[in-house]
């Protein structure tokens, strides 16, 4: 196993902090969390559904097949989006999943432009007002959004939390009541 020092540590990017502790993909609270916000989102075939900060576009590859639905999965990153599109391709949702890069704080959207918006463990990089009001603007009114964050169950050590607040989520508050991992309807 790596050992790193402190200093080592703290010059990693949320990323590379992810690798070396073993994680690949940062998906607070895995597939349950997932189901619990599909659950909460009312998707049809005619729905058409945003999922911003895709990642691979595991959740929009799955939204698409499950729902039939039209999905555009943005993200920042150009080696996530490479990687949503192989995904795409691979489980043969090109026709139904548009990947595209975007930014959450300025999405390259006209208002109202979709009914259900989801956001799973992006607002933590940004800034999260901004990227809130971004995902409320391009969601049609009566649509939904639904975001995914990470909480403290448990008040971590010091260390832990500097760690966490400084590399991995640096959009993170660390007021206990405004950090959350559950599935939050904005608007809907
Ligand atoms: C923790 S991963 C979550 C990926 C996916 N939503 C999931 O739950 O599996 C965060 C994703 O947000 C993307 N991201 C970070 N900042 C972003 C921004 N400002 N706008 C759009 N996407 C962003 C990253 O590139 C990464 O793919």
């Amino acid at each position: 196993m790596t050992k790193l020092a402190a200093a080592e540590v703290a010059a990693l990017d949320p990323y590379k902090f992810m690798a070396t502790i073993g994680k690949r993909v940062i998906h607070p609270g895995g597939r349950v969390s997932t189901e619990a916000l599909l659950a909460r989102a009312h998707i049809t075939a005619a729905s058409q559904v945003l999922d911003v900060g895709c990642g691979v576009a595991t959740t929009a590859i799955e939204i698409a097949r499950r729902f039939g639905a039209q999905v555009t999965a943005v993200d920042i990153a150009p080696l996530m989006l490479e990687r949503a599109e192989a995904n795409v391709r691979a489980a043969s949702m090109t026709g139904r999943v548009t990947v595209q890069p975007g930014d959450i704080c300025a999405l390259p959207f006209e208002g109202d432009s979709f009914d259900v918006v989801i956001a799973e463990a992006v607002t933590m990089f940004a800034d999260r007002r901004r990227a809130a009001s971004e995902l409320a603007r391009v969601c049609a009114p009566g649509g939904q959004v639904l975001a995914t964050e990470f909480c403290w169950r448990t008040q971590p050590p010091a260390q832990a939390r500097q760690v966490f607040l400084g590399q991995v989520c640096p959009a993170c508050s660390s007021t206990p009541s405004t950090t959350g991992s559950r599935s939050t309807p904005l608007r809907g």
